[in-house]
């Protein structure tokens, strides 16, 4: 699927609270794994402005968006990990379903809380961090891993590495 294009929510994010954006440390140099990282970080950004803008329709679509490219792009991630032989697969994994299962509890408590606003901004919040820490760590790991059997063997289907 070609995330570049995928019907996404649009607002400005200029004015938003996010305080995570897109920056060169962030990269893996997995052209379509960074790719997607910059989608979910430019909606997570979207989520929090709708939320600071009361606009809770939107922040819902957004939301819902987030959720399905959440679980796209860890597929995504998933496949390149199983075709360069990654041998934290199952470690990596893990935290795919951490995240998952975090994000169904907190739209459960979102659905029956009567502060929906804050609600948002603190999920945001955390989406943020928990995204930041993940690009850094296990991302990042498993890009070195995937890029180093590219460039060394030249077997791993599925990546395409563009960077160090
Ligand atoms: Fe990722
Ligand atoms: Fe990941």
């Amino acid at each position: 699927m070609n995330f570049a294009h995928s019907a996404a929510p649009r607002i400005d994010v200029t004015r938003g609270m996010g305080t995570l954006f897109w920056r060169p440390d962030l990269a893996t140099g997995i052209r379509e794994i960074d790719l997607q990282h910059e989608e979910l970080l430019a909606n997570v950004s979207a989520l929090h402005e709708a939320a600071r803008t009361g606009n809770l329709g939107l922040a819902e679509g957004v939301l819902a968006y987030l959720e399905r490219y959440t679980a796209e792009h860890f597929a995504t991630e998933e496949r390149v990990m199983w075709g360069a032989g990654y041998p934290d697969l199952d470690a990596h994994w893990s935290l795919h379903l951490s995240f998952a299962t975090e994000l169904a509890r907190r739209k459960g408590e979102y659905a029956t809380s009567r502060s929906r606003g804050s609600l948002l901004t603190d999920l945001g919040r955390w989406m943020e961090r928990w995204l930041e820490e993940h690009l850094l760590g296990a991302d990042a790991e498993m890009a070195r891993f995937v890029r180093g059997r590219v460039s060394g063997a030249g077997t791993t289907a599925g990546c395409r590495p563009d960077g160090p």
